[in-house]
């Protein structure tokens, strides 16, 4: 028993910023950020624009290809590291503006979400509590990041993106770790300010990011996480059609293809759209899927803040 995505889409900022416009406003250049990320352009939500909208675009994309109305749906799931709101939650917005009427959630697993969602899908399709799973992962970075720490906001993008899973005897393989307490302060935002008398917490809400730390935990989780699957189904990296890595940074790629080789197997759309967190790989998926046949077997990986990290081989 396991699953099979039978739908994708996408939704995505109307307003393009490439490297070029930061430029107009830090102290950055397009050949700094091109040359060290592979990034040339992200979209950002501007004017009144809301994850929700980006959302809805995103579900009702991926339920039209996958034949699907909302009342089918047994469980909706939004990946995000927040919402338009802190509450409620934004699956429950979304719920709500497709007609829905399933469980809801919200999973904040930062770039890992689509992964960590995809576990839970699998385990409700295996408990017979569901037959068909709508994840949407959506992500506002751009509201995370200070504008003014030239190190971090350059890396990232909004964006959503989605999937409809559907019950299947196609069984997928996971391979997950959290370190949760060793190296959560490489890659964090904290709170943001409250107004409480009794605490001290000092914070000022924004992204923070110890960029050689993580360069590091990316390219050994993601060869972990590989291998573990790999081994698992003795299979060899030869036998994969796809991997979908998560889309931070081209040397990161760069970095897990010195490893396993086979760069054709390692698409990427980073330059596009730049680190949109877990809409990264369902919006790459989403872009590539065109190119993938019956029976192909896809690695899809992520790793994040946590720190935590997450693969999973399924066959198409
Ligand atoms: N433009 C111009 N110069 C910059 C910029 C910028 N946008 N940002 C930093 N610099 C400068 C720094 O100030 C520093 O200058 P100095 O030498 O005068 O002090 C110099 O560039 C080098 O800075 P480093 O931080 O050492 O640059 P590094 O080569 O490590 O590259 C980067 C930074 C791209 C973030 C790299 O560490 C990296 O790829 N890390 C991986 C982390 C990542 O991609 N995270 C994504 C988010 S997390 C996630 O998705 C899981």
């Amino acid at each position: 028993m396991g699953l099979k995505i039978i739908g994708t889409g996408s939704g995505l900022p109307g307003k393009i910023v490439t490297n070029n416009d930061l430029a107009e406003f830090m102290d950055t250049s397009d050949e700094w950020i091109s040359q060290r990320t592979g990034i040339r352009q992200r979209r950002i939500l501007s004017g009144s624009e809301t994850l929700l909208e980006l959302s809805t675009k995103a579900a009702a994309e991926a339920l039209q290809e996958a034949q699907t109305s909302p009342d089918e749906i047994d469980l909706l799931m939004v990946t995000t590291i927040g919402g338009d709101y802190k509450t409620p939650a934004l699956s429950c917005l979304l719920a709500g503006e497709l007609g829905m009427n399933c469980i809801t959630l919200d999973v904040n697993m930062a770039c890992c979400g689509f992964l960590y969602a995809m576990h839970t899908a699998n385990a409700y399709f295996c408990a017979g509590m569901a037959k068909k799973v709508l994840i949407v992962s959506a992500e506002a970075l751009s509201r995370l990041t200070d504008w003014t720490d030239r190190s971090t906001c350059v890396l990232f993008g909004d964006a959503a993106a989605a999937a409809v899973l559907e019950h299947s005897d196609c069984e997928p393989v996971f391979s997950m770790e959290l370190r949760g307490k060793d190296g959560w302060e490489h890659l964090h935002a904290t709170r943001g300010t409250d107004n409480c008398p009794f605490n001290n917490f000092e914070n000022n809400g924004f992204l923070h990011m110890n960029g050689q730390d993580i360069y590091k935990f990316a390219v050994s989780s993601i060869t972990a996480r590989i291998h573990a699957l790999l081994d698992t189904c003795s299979l060899t990296i030869e036998d994969i059609n796809t991997v979908l890595l998560h889309q931070a940074n081209l040397r990161i790629i760069n970095g897990a293809v010195t490893r396993f080789g086979h760069p054709e197997k390692f698409p990427h759309n980073m330059e596009n759209y730049g680190n949109t967190s877990s809409a990264s790989v369902p919006l790459l998926l989403h872009e590539v899927k065109g190119n993938f046949r019956p029976g192909d077997k896809l690695i899809l990986c992520a790793f994040g803040a946590g720190l935590a990290s997450a693969a999973c081989l399924l066959e198409w």
